[in-house]
């Protein structure tokens, strides 16, 4: 089995400058669910074309490796799109045709059109049935030929049809080559329409979805909304059910292929996108996001941004802390309040509690960063690492000048600017020493 998917049309009503399948649902642009729901019914990484057109560079950088990719220059309809993507197709294998923008079709139902399939149909469409019918094709079967009306070009009567076209169909690679030589674009919209080839077809069958909900086509930034608290509300019941406590899952936001471990607690406002995976015996939030990031067991995290991050377990996390690209944590670190740390990682038992910039970094275990230390890691024109040995107690308001390496069991003086090693088992202290210069001010009416 062979897939396209339809990706290149601007999405008129979505009213944006960018391809509508790159707008994203909980986290995750809707094409690359198109996608996964394709994967997932078990059809191949390289047997997948992807049709773009505009903006389509936006599109192609959000496929995974290894998917193919036509461009269609002029967005003249879907039927122009298949032969397009039919150019990358030389197997004599059925073909399944999906719109990129579908989001929720279930694997379920794709894997059900592939068994159908193995009747041999020449066409085969999936369809539903809509009590307001709206904008979509409708759906007709007459002496054995399957035809589909797009509402723009139907009649009043055929506008009462209910049974519409989901945009998905499986056919007959043969069948489809030659029905899409006989297309034309005398229709309403001037476009080479897709459905009008399953007019064509002998053998053609329509099978009606149950639950409508799944192939509800996504047009505009409502139905947008709405298609996002649907997946808001099965994605969350899942995890609930899989032994996540969620204390208010309409303010709880976790993409689709996010995995949380049971006993993990979600406070409200928090956001878990991407490619995240979360420990058991959690808890999260409220006021955080967290994206692409590993999260072992036992771990505390509060208001707070996590980006591309590894948590080992035990850690606590925030008030208001920063993980960005490449921090990783060891066991039970401790991040506190206005803390930020990038590429850095941090060892375990360490903490740094207070109003710090921790950058390329790489600090041992059981250190303590006193508040207020930054990592001068950037000279204004290359990045520089700082290495800070077990043990060391960095005083409060220090500035450690990259390159530089801080020794094990080092104490470095409140307020210093280091810009030298500092040797293990040492005091390091780089300050201007303390003057008092006695009776030389007073507040008071005795002063001068
Ligand atoms: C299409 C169907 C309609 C069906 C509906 C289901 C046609 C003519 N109509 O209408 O019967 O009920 O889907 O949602 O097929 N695309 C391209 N190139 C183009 C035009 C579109 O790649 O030149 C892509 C779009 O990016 C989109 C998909 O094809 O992902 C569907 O296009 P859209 O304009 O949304 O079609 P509908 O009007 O919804
Ligand atoms: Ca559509």
């Amino acid at each position: 089995m062979k897939a396209i998917v339809l990706a290149a049309g601007l999405g008129k009503r979505m009213k944006s400058s960018l391809p509508k399948v790159v707008h994203k649902i909980l986290g995750k642009p809707m094409v690359n669910w198109v996608i996964s729901s394709i994967f997932e019914a078990g059809i191949k990484t390289e047997d997948i074309t992807v049709v773009t057109g505009y903006r389509a560079e936006l599109v192609e950088e959000l496929l995974p490796e290894g998917i193919k990719n036509v461009r269609q220059q002029e967005q003249l309809g879907t039927g122009h799109a298949t032969i397009q993507a039919m150019e990358t197709i030389n197997s004599d294998d059925q073909i399944l045709v999906i719109p990129g923008d579908v989001p929720f079709i279930e694997p379920e139902t794709l894997k059900m059109l592939v068994r159908e399939s193995a009747e041999g149909f020449e066409a085969i469409v999936l369809t539903m049935k809509l009590d307001n019918p709206a904008e979509y094709g409708r759906v007709i079967e007459q002496n054995g030929r399957i035809r589909i009306i797009e509402a723009k070009d139907a009649s009043p009567e055929e506008k009462e049809i209910n049974e519409v076209n989901t945009g998905i169909y499986i056919f007959d690679s043969q069948f489809l080559r030659d029905a899409l030589k006989k297309l034309s674009p005398n229709n309403a919209q001037g476009e080479y329409y897709l459905t009008d080839v399953v007019q064509f077809a002998k053998k053609a069958k329509r099978v009606i979805l149950n639950d409508p909900q799944e192939s509800l086509g996504i047009n505009d930034r409502v139905q947008l909304s709405k298609a996002q608290r649907v997946a808001q509300q099965r994605i969350n019941h899942k995890h609930m059910l899989n032994g996540v406590t969620i204390i208010d899952p309409e303010n709880t936001y976790i993409g689709p292929d996010v995995i949380i471990g049971k006993d993990t607690i979600i406070e409200p406002m928090t956001f878990i996108y991407g490619n995240t995976t979360v420990g058991e015996r959690c808890n999260i939030g409220p006021f955080t996001r967290v994206f692409d990031s590993t999260i072992q067991n036992d771990v505390t995290i509060v208001r707070s941004e996590i980006d591309r991050a590894m948590v080992h377990s035990h850690c606590s996390i925030g008030p208001f802390s920063r993980l960005r690209p490449g921090a990783v944590l060891l066991e039970e670190v401790k991040i506190g309040n206005f803390v930020e740390v990038k590429k850095s990682t941090i060892g375990k038992g360490s903490k740094a509690q207070h109003l710090s910039y921790i950058g390329d970094s790489e600090v041992g275990e059981n250190v303590n960063v006193g508040a207020g230390t930054i990592t001068c890691n950037y000279d204004g024109k290359k990045k520089h690492r700082t290495v800070i040995g077990d043990g060391a107690f960095i005083g409060s308001n220090t500035a450690l000048v990259a390159p530089v390496n801080i020794g094990k069991e080092t104490v470095i003086g409140a307020g210093s600017v280091i810009t030298e090693d500092v040797p293990d088992y040492s005091l390091g202290l780089g300050r201007a020493k303390q003057v008092n210069k006695v009776d030389r001010y007073r507040k008071s009416e005795k002063g001068e």
